[in-house]
């Protein structure tokens, strides 16, 4: 099996990818959080700063962009051909209104002509492989029927699909009898993505689906970042090499971003995933999102880390 990191805007960039990697170096494929492809503006700091090399030494990046506008995304992967990225992933998943609205991500799926044609010229011009990472349309399951047939005309190197239409967000549970179908009909390698949590959800993902070699993880490796070892290995996530990471992300926030606000607003998103992780952690991470100095912070980490356990992720 193959296993991926699902990019996640706001929690996945290179700071924490740099301490995943160092500290749990399980991962095929992270992807970046998308790239908003532009002609006029370029990379703003952030975005730069997130897939320039250095800051992703040894890592195998492939940098996401958004976009439905042919020449917007040519010219953008040609930047990042040269940057050294010899893969892009096109997002069509992304379910945000202000995203979705301007026809971009998930909402992309809506304008199948448009889309048709964006992909025959992104396909025909691009310097650069191109995966495709998609739900499966916009407001019914049964658009998905019409979508495979237009991936189909394109010889991409994965298409990574959540079985999820745009309007249900994160809601409900993964469309399993569309995903069904879509391996069944895709040309392409196709990787799954969506609500594989633990190991015991992974093993019942696997023996429903024993043709698929690639799932990528999200939500569940950001509470449990040794998900795969655990996985893999059966190898059990240790309290002090999570301190150990937790600590590495904190440092490198700090130096990375200017000002405790942005540190602690970090920090906050993350322990939205990682405090599932804890036993008895309710009181925990009140105190965590509540906290509005670094001090305060680092007490009640420091305190959930001694005085709590970490879950088993097989139960
Ligand atoms: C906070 C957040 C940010 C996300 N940002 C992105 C993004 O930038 N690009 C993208 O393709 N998907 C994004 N996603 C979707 C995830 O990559 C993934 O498809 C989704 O979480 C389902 O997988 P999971 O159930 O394993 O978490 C985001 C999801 C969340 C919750």
């Amino acid at each position: 099996m193959k296993f991926y990191f699902a990019p996640m805007e706001g929690l996945t960039g290179y700071v924490y990818r740099n301490a995943h990697h160092a500290y749990f170096d399980k991962v095929d494929k992270y992807f970046s959080p998308f790239i908003f492809a532009n002609q006029s503006k370029g990379f703003t700091t952030r975005e730069m700063n997130d897939i320039l090399p250095e800051n992703n030494q040894g890592i195998v990046l492939i940098p996401q962009l958004l976009t439905n506008h042919a020449p917007d995304f040519i010219h953008t992967a040609k930047k990042l051909r040269q940057l050294g990225y010899n893969e892009i992933n096109l997002n069509l998943g992304c379910p945000s209104g202000t995203v979705v609205s301007k026809n971009r991500g998930s909402g992309f799926l809506y304008h199948k002509e448009d889309l048709d044609a964006f992909l025959d010229q992104i396909f025909t011009q691009s310097v650069t492989k191109i995966s495709i990472k998609t739900r499966i349309g916009k407001n019914d399951p049964e658009e998905f029927s019409e979508l495979i047939e237009i991936f189909n005309k394109y010889p991409m190197e994965e298409l990574i699909i959540h079985p999820r239409i745009q309007k249900e967000f994160y809601k409900n549970t993964p469309n399993l009898k569309v995903f069904t179908e879509a391996l069944a009909a895709s040309k392409n390698p196709v990787c799954y993505n969506g609500d594989l949590y633990t190991v015991k959800d992974y093993e019942t993902f696997t023996a429903d689906f024993p043709d698929v070699d690639t799932v990528m993880l999200g939500r569940g490796l950001l509470s449990n970042p040794g998900l795969i070892a655990d996985i893999t290995t059966k190898i059990k996530l240790d309290k002090k090499l999570l301190k150990d990471f937790h600590d590495k992300i904190y440092e490198d926030y700090k130096k990375a971003l200017s000002g405790d606000v942005n540190v602690l607003h970090k920090m906050k998103e993350l322990w939205l995933y990682m405090i599932m992780m804890f036993s008895d952690n309710a009181k925990y991470i009140k105190k965590i999102k509540k906290s509005d100095r670094l001090s305060e912070y680092d007490e009640v980490v420091a305190s959930l880390f001694r005085e709590q356990d970490v879950l088993d992720s097989r139960e």
